[in-house]
């Protein structure tokens, strides 16, 4: 395994088909990721991602290429290697060497071999006749915008005149941003530590700074030692709009609920940014765990609990709490620039079961709330069914509750072309939905 980094391209090839194939059954990439041995998995997640953005237009392709749907692994490193070649404007390899590759990964695999004239064949059709096919398939959404075509149409329905931008958005990498640990040093400090070690940044938002060149979170001078987290900019507004409201009040130490917390991403801003207590919840109990890590990491207090949030009886103390963060479980509709296989691994009857669990943990928490205390509802969703959709309604039933100036829906957007770092960088950020509510006296 010594020499695994510089593995052939066949045999990341092979891996990556390996990949889209658990996806294409269920498993998401970081669970798919996970299992590849670390020396490999950049490399392979580069690929897979790629792949990802463009299979759409890959399985359109192969479509055509193929007169009968051929069996499910041949499919895979069928589909790997026509959304590594479709994309003119982004080739990670010449598209001929890719050929060949896939060719002699297919070769070596006992499961492929026999597929391999097969495959051969498939391929140097595709790179031969790439102008007709591509123009043919380019009148199918499904291959023009990579999205499964019930999420083209939602996103068509919510947004008639920016439902482009969103999807061009979630076809581009995102940017690595971070969050300044405020508690240890100003977002200047840090970016001067950083410049002075060779890692320029540019700021965004309050907190945030956005390298210019991607790293792993280990080799981020300051992370393991608490000075900054990762975190997109558009989820690093939670816990502003909490402080900005709660500030206008006359009260002590703020006794807030993180309702859906872990991994404590808004959890620990919330007690960077103010003087709190803070209990987080959370169902899972995995999960809990990376709640603690990060707040010892960052060197900060919450109560954690691993509970249902709306088992209410079993956790709460009956002490009213000043605000409650319900960032609810949902389709992460708003964040697929950073996990491509989102798009492809929901059915669109998720979107209804996830809309009615949000509207059921609103309702269980609602009574939680002192009188005037704030209730912020946030999803990472961009359609409307898991936000505005949700509030609404809770608003037409619910006379307590007012709704307070709020952002809305937040559609992704992308700095660059290809999600490069530039000077407006402030505009960059993933989907969101945030409704600032506050309980009437
Ligand atoms: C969007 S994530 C939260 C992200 C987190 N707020 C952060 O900023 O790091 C949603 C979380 O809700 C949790 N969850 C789902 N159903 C829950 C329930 N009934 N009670 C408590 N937590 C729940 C999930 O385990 C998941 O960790």
């Amino acid at each position: 395994m010594s020499n695994e980094k510089n593995a052939p391209l066949w045999q990341q090839l092979l891996l990556t088909a390996q990949a889209l194939s658990d996806v294409q059954k269920g498993q998401s990439a970081n669970q798919v990721l996970e299992k590849i041995s670390s020396p490999l998995r950049p490399g392979v997640q580069a690929l897979l991602f790629h792949v990802l953005r463009r299979l759409g237009l890959a399985q359109t392709l192969l479509k055509k290429l193929a007169k009968q749907s051929p069996q499910k692994p041949v499919e895979a490193l069928l589909c790997t290697a026509l959304a590594l070649a479709c994309d003119e404007k982004a080739l990670m390899y010449p598209p001929h060497t890719l050929v060949s590759q896939t060719v002699d990964a297919a070769k070596k695999s006992r499961l492929l071999k026999n597929s391999a004239p097969f495959i051969n064949a498939c391929l140097r059709r595709f790179l031969l006749e790439q102008d007709a096919l591509l123009k043919e398939a380019h009148t199918l959404l499904l291959a023009q915008w990579n999205h499964p075509e019930w999420w083209i149409h939602q996103h068509q329905k919510d947004y008639p005149e920016q439902w482009q931008d969103i999807l061009l958005a979630n076809n581009s990498p995102a940017p690595m941003t971070l969050r300044v640990n405020t508690k240890r040093m100003t977002v200047n400090e840090l970016l001067k530590i950083w410049l002075d070690a060779g890692m320029p940044s540019t700021p965004v938002g309050e907190f945030g700074l956005v390298l210019h060149q991607p790293l792993p979170v280990h080799q981020i001078l300051g992370f393991l030692d608490g000075l900054c987290s990762v975190q997109d900019l558009g989820a690093q507004r939670a816990a502003s709009l909490l402080k900005e409201q709660l500030h206008q009040k006359p009260i002590k130490k703020w006794r807030i609920l993180d309702a859906c917390a872990a991994p404590g991403g808004k959890t620990a801003h919330l007690l960077e940014i103010m003087d709190c207590e803070v209990l987080a919840l959370d169902i899972d109990d995995r999960r809990c765990l990376k709640i603690n890590e990060n707040l010892q990491r960052l060197g900060l207090q919450a109560k954690v609990v691993t509970a249902d949030a709306q088992d209410t009886d079993v956790w709460w103390d009956r002490k009213l709490f000043d605000a409650i963060l319900l960032d609810a479980p949902c389709s992460a509709s708003g964040i697929v620039r950073r996990h491509p296989d989102i798009r492809w691994l929901r059915r669109e009857s998720d979107i209804a079961a996830l809309a009615q669990q949000q509207s059921r943990m609103l309702e269980s928490l609602w009574p939680l709330l002192a009188p005037s205390g704030l209730l912020l509802f946030c999803t990472c969703s961009v359609f409307h069914a898991e936000g505005q959709d949700v509030v609404q309604a809770f608003l037409t039933h619910n006379t307590q509750a007012a709704i307070l100036p709020s952002p809305g829906h937040l559609i992704p957007k992308i700095t660059g072309a290809r999600g490069e770092v530039q000077d407006n960088a402030i505009s960059d950020h993933d989907g969101f939905f945030y409704a600032l509510l506050q309980k009437t006296d």
